[in-house]
């Protein structure tokens, strides 16, 4: 039976796939790395991810059905069940002998946090998957968890995480949000560096957003100097939390599902201070306004981050994405890798 194979860390670490809740019946589609992938539920419940294309014709498994807990191909009806062995082929009839080659690839399937992660590699470890935010868990401490839908971009993972790293851009990219010319200049920070992690504290001046009649804030004035503080771990989650001059917290925390070189799915979640009563739609609605300002600078990139040092050029304001770039070297991606 084939087995999975991963060569780059970035290969070998987990990805979500799916959410939970979009796995109540049908097979679900999805995509790693530029490959397929179908994810469905066994008999007992526990999620299964499979390689995505049927070994008879290559047809993508995700357009059938799950019958008796294994997916069925939507061309000629072949079942394959959790561990990608195929369990019936209807042509054959009751007693026709199943090939041992039809057989398709499983890869680990955990779900946790309303998630369903998969990896590469045969032997990763379950300890290794992020934490996400997700009501219930400790670490979100007294924040309320606002889950978003999942975001689908047209860029890579590396680009689109690179823009929430990116302090430059503020007042161009987002003047009808927070964005103020008080931001040009970036602030002085250091970042650093730990295996699979980057962190950084900085300072960046915000509008306090207009809204309606007054600001999102009301208790605050017209410019707020927040504290941003970053925490990536490799290769595509990154928490950042802002400390507000009133003591109130919110967060933005995303996993980054590299689906294919010049595609991503970002599953995302804001954690906001118990003392802002904004209704869960308003806060993600404003959250949508400062992406949308972001999509179509971000998409106009050339997909893939370019890991070697000299493709880009780097100023102080872009120490972050620079320091996650090493990180990723220093991980093992090649220099000459598009992330
Ligand atoms: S292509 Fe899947 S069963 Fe024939
Ligand atoms: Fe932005």
């Amino acid at each position: 039976m084939t087995t999975p194979s991963a060569s780059t860390f970035v290969e070998r670490a987990w990805h979500p796939v799916a959410r939970s809740v979009d796995l109540a019946g049908e097979p679900v589609g999805a995509e790693l790395l530029g490959r397929p992938f179908v994810v469905f539920r066994g008999v007992d419940g526990a999620p299964a991810v499979l390689a995505g294309r049927c070994p008879h014709r290559g047809t993508l498994l995700a357009g059938g059905r799950v019958v008796d807990g294994a997916v069925a191909c939507p061309y000629h009806g072949w079942q394959f069940g959790p561990t990608g062995a195929c369990q019936r082929i209807p042509s054959l009839g009751r007693t026709g002998a199943i090939p041992a080659a039809a057989a398709t690839v499983a890869f680990p399937a955990v779900e946790r946090d309303g998630l369903v992660w998969t990896s590469l590699d045969p032997d990763a470890d379950p300890d290794a998957i992020p934490w996400y935010p997700s009501p219930g868990r400790s670490e979100v401490g007294d924040l309320r968890v606002i889950v978003g839908r999942p975001m689908v971009w047209r860029t890579s993972a590396g680009r689109h995480l690179e823009n929430i790293l990116d302090l430059g851009h503020f007042p161009y990219v987002h003047p009808t949000t927070f964005g103020c010319p008080e931001a040009e200049v970036v602030a002085p920070h250091e970042v650093a560096a730990e295996p699979g992690r980057i962190r950084c504290d900085v300072e960046v001046t915000t509008l306090n957003p207009p809204v309606g009649e007054g600001r999102l804030y009301p208790e605050l004035g017209p410019l707020l100097r927040l504290g941003y503080h970053y925490e990536v771990d490799l290769p595509y989650r990154i928490r950042l939390d802002f400390a507000f001059p009133d003591g109130m917290q919110r967060a933005l925390h995303e996993v980054v599902a590299p689906t294919a070189p010049d595609r991503c799915t970002i599953y995302w979640s804001l954690l906001v201070d118990r003392r802002l009563t904004s209704p869960d739609e308003e806060e993600l609605a404003f959250a949508h306004r400062v992406f949308a300002e972001d999509q179509p600078v971000i998409e106009s990139q050339p997909p893939g981050v370019p890991l070697d040092r000299r493709a880009e050029i780097h100023l102080p304001a872009d120490r972050l994405a620079v320091a996650w770039r090493r990180a990723m070297r220093e991980a093992g991606m090649p220099e000459e890798a598009l992330v």
